[in-house]
C-alpha cells in the first residue's frame, strides 16, 4: 500500500533523510525506530505531505504521491498524528472530533455516526465529550488527537511518539489501543523512541540513525537483536 523509494529530506543545507526506503502492505503496522534527530519526524511528514521530500519518490497504492499537498493525503486516506499533540484547548472533545472529519465535507449524519464509533472505541473520550480538551490529561490528549485523526477514516495511519511524556500505565493503555486499530484492518506507521513497546506491536520494523536506514526485519528479530539496543537508544 505505503512504498518509499530511496527518500531524501532537506533543511536548507541541512540533509536530515538519505536514502530512505520503506514499505507498509495493507493491514501491517510497521514501527520507525531511532535516536533523537535520526530523521523519524522528517520522513513520516514527508509521508503526510506536509515536507517537500528533496529526493525520492513516496507510492501510495500504486499511485505517486510524492509532491501530494497534506489535504489531497486525507482525501486519498492518509491521517497523520504528530508528536506535538495539538488539540484545541478551548474546543469540546466532540467538537475537535468533528474538525477531524472537515477535508471531506460529509454529510451531518455521517459524521455524527463516525464520532460515535470514536467514542466507543475511546471510552474516556465519551465521558469527557462535552469537556474542553484543553483540560483533559496528556494521555487523553493523545487518545483524543488519535481519534481525531481517525475521524477522517484513514487506510493509513501514521503515528509520531504516541508514548511521548506519559506514564507507563497510560502508555500501556495508548498501545493496546494501536494494536485494536491494527486488528480492524488499518494500515499503520508508528514512530517510537520507546522500541520495546514499539516491536510488541509491529510486524517488521526499521531503525533509523542519523538519517539513513540503519537495520530493519521481522519486529521480533529486531527485538532479539542486543547490538541494535545502542542504535536505537541513541548510543
Ligand atoms: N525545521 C527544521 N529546520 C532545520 N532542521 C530541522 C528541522 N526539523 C528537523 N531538523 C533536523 O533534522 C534532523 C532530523 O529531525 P527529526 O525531527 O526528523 O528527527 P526525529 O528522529 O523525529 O527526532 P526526535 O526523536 O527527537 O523527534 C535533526 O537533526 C533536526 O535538527
Ligand atoms: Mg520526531
Amino acid at each position: 500500500m505505503l512504498e518509499v523509494s530511496d527518500l531524501g529530506v532537506r533543511y536548507g543545507a541541512i540533509r536530515a533523510v538519505h536514502d530512505v526506503s520503506l514499505q507498509a502492505g495493507k493491514g501491517e503496522l510497521i514501527a520507525i525506530l531511532g535516536a533523537n534527530g535520526a530523521g523519524k519526524s522528517s520522513t513520516l511528514k514527508c509521508i503526510a505531505g506536509a515536507l517537500k521530500a528533496s529526493a525520492g519518490t513516496i507510492r501510495l497504492d500504486g499511485q505517486d504521491v510524492t509532491s501530494a499537498k497534506p489535504e489531497q493525503m486525507v482525501r486519498l486516506g492518509v491521517a497523520m498524528v504528530p508528536e506535538t499533540r495539538d488539540v484545541f484547548p478551548d474546543l469540546t472533545v466532540s467538537e475537535n472530533l468533528t474538525l477531524g472529519s472537515y477535508i471531506h465535507r460529509r454529510n451531518r449524519a455521517d459524521v455524527e455516526s463516525t464520532r460515535e464509533r470514536m467514542l466507543g472505541l475511546f471510552p474516556r473520550l465519551r465521558e469527557r465529550a462535552r469537556q474542553a480538551a484543553g483540560t483533559l490529561s496528556g494521555g487523553e490528549q493523545q487518545m483524543l488527537v488519535i481519534a481525531r485523526a481517525l475521524m477522517s477514516r484513514p487506510k493509513l495511519l501514521l503515528l509520531d511518539e504516541p508514548s511521548l511524556g506519559l506514564a507507563p500505565v497510560v502508555v500501556d493503555t495508548i498501545f493496546e489501543m494501536i494494536a485494536e486499530l491494527k486488528r480492524s484492518g488499518l494500515t499503520i506507521v508508528l514512530v517510537e523512541q520507546n522500541a520495546a513497546k514499539a516491536l510488541s506491536v509491529a510486524d517488521r520494523a526499521y531503525v533509523m540513525r542519523l538519517g539513513r536506514i540503519a537495520a530493519k526485519g521481522p519486529a521480533a528479530e529486531i527485538a532479539a537483536n542486543t547490538d541494535l539496543g545502542a542504535l536505537y537508544l541513541g548510543g
